[in-house]
């Protein structure tokens, strides 16, 4: 594919993660099963973040930990320097997850019954969040525009009631891959705060833009205004594959918004890990290469996937501007279970309806390209034969 010779970062080993208590590995009980449903990468974290690690652990006194100064400096001057997004460092309220801050979220804005709006297909947790804390999830559609998804500005407007006081934003877009364009976000923010809703923008994804013409806008940097009105939800952990440390932070400017969110918190979110905030530090310091070549990587495994896609009859897909997450469109294979099919050909995916999108898939290319071939063959052999199979006995047979 079109990645340039990288000789500092190995993305190519394949590293056996058997054994080493993963989630992802450990879901299917046939070890054949390539598994791509879970968004975290086969890739080892940068090498200066496992160097800084091991330093760590040899110290050997893990005592009660505050998130050091040189990490909150640290987070500021990513951001300043890859968002021209100037924060201060009292916004930054530390969290053991970026799912935690979801929930938080929910339970700290409005009262119980009121509404929670958010865009399908979505990352499940923006569905439970909203149950979880007592409050009703309204649910409005990205809609297909061409090769890309698009926010249902209409749609949002006809379906805000005096009793939406939340929208839970994911930008970059999980599972689409869409990076919003600043027009989109601002006509997005201007309806929203017009009628006083909060807005919690997910932007775990920020740093896996891979489009070269496209750049993350934080939302809560459009305007003073509109920041008074967000809670911004980062993680280094999808940057730096670092999801199993357990380090994420909220950024939320309004001192009034700050307070309650922390105050919700209070007694039950645990502080961040001793580990995650050592690799954050040292992520955010001495990763910015290592995260340059894997988006360079990262570009080439999309653009294969792209290609074996788009040659696969039955199958569909749109552009993925960021994540190293595929939306697959399957609706044209009548499959009643596409996860399960997928599956028994040896290919874990997660099964849409899972995002309020029934039809699709999603597929993780965040692992080394051989492995990704082998994959992406497997679907194209299981595709074809599931067509093969259909043709003589008419579409009545949809069996899997
Ligand atoms: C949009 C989005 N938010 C949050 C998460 C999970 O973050 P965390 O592991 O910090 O809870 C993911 C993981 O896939 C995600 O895609």
């Amino acid at each position: 594919m079109h990645t340039p010779p990288n000789e500092l970062f190995d993305f190519d080993t394949l590293v056996d993660r058997s054994g080493t208590a993963s989630f992802k590995w450990d879901k299917y009980d046939d070890p054949a099963v390539i598994p791509m449903w879970l968004a975290d990468m086969d890739f080892q974290s940068p090498p200066a973040v496992v160097d800084t690690l091991h330093q760590r652990v040899g110290h050997g006194i893990f005592g009660y930990t505050a998130a050091p100064t040189a990490l909150k400096a640290a987070i500021a001057d990513w951001l300043a320097h890859h968002y021209q997004w100037r924060i201060e460092t009292e916004w930054l309220v530390w969290l053991p997850s970026v799912v935690t801050g979801l929930n938080v979220t929910c339970r700290a804005v409005g009262r119980a019954g009121d509404a929670v709006m958010t865009t399908v297909p979505i990352y499940p947790p923006f569905l439970t969040a909203p149950k979880f804390s007592r409050r009703r999830v309204v649910k409005t559609p990205l809609i297909r525009r061409g090769d890309c998804w698009a926010i249902d500005l209409e749609s949002i407007k006809r379906t805000l009631t005096d009793r939406t006081r939340l929208f839970l934003h994911c930008h970059p877009h999980n599972p689409t891959g869409r990076v919003f364009t600043r027009r989109e976000l601002e006509a997005l923010a201007e309806v929203l705060v017009a009628n006083n809703v909060i807005i919690c923008s997910d932007e775990i994804h920020c740093d896996l833009v891979l489009d070269a013409d496209r750049h993350h806008i934080p939302t809560a940097s459009l305007s003073p205004e509109i920041a008074r009105h967000t809670i911004t939800l980062m993680a280094p952990s999808k940057t730096f594959n670092l999801p199993g440390l357990g380090c994420a932070f909220a950024i939320i400017a309004d001192e009034g918004v700050r307070r309650c969110f922390k105050s919700t918190m209070q007694g039950i979110v645990p502080e961040v890990n001793l580990m995650g905030l050592t690799a954050a530090l040292s992520a955010y310091r001495q990763g910015g290469a290592w995260h340059r070549a894997l988006i360079a990587y990262l570009r080439g495994n999309r653009d294969l996937v792209r290609e074996r896609i788009d040659r696969i009859p039955g199958l569909e897909m749109t552009g993925v501007e960021a994540t190293y997450l595929a939306w697959i469109d399957v609706h044209r294979l009548q499959l009643e279970r596409p996860g399960h099919f997928f599956e028994k050909a040896g290919v874990g995916l997660a099964d849409g309806k899972d995002f309020d999108g029934q039809g699709y898939v999603r597929l993780n290319f965040g692992c080394p390209r051989s492995r990704l071939t082998v994959a992406l063959d497997r679907i194209e052999n299981a595709v074809k034969a599931h067509r093969t199979a259909r043709r003589p006995a008419d579409s009545n047979s949809l069996t899997e």
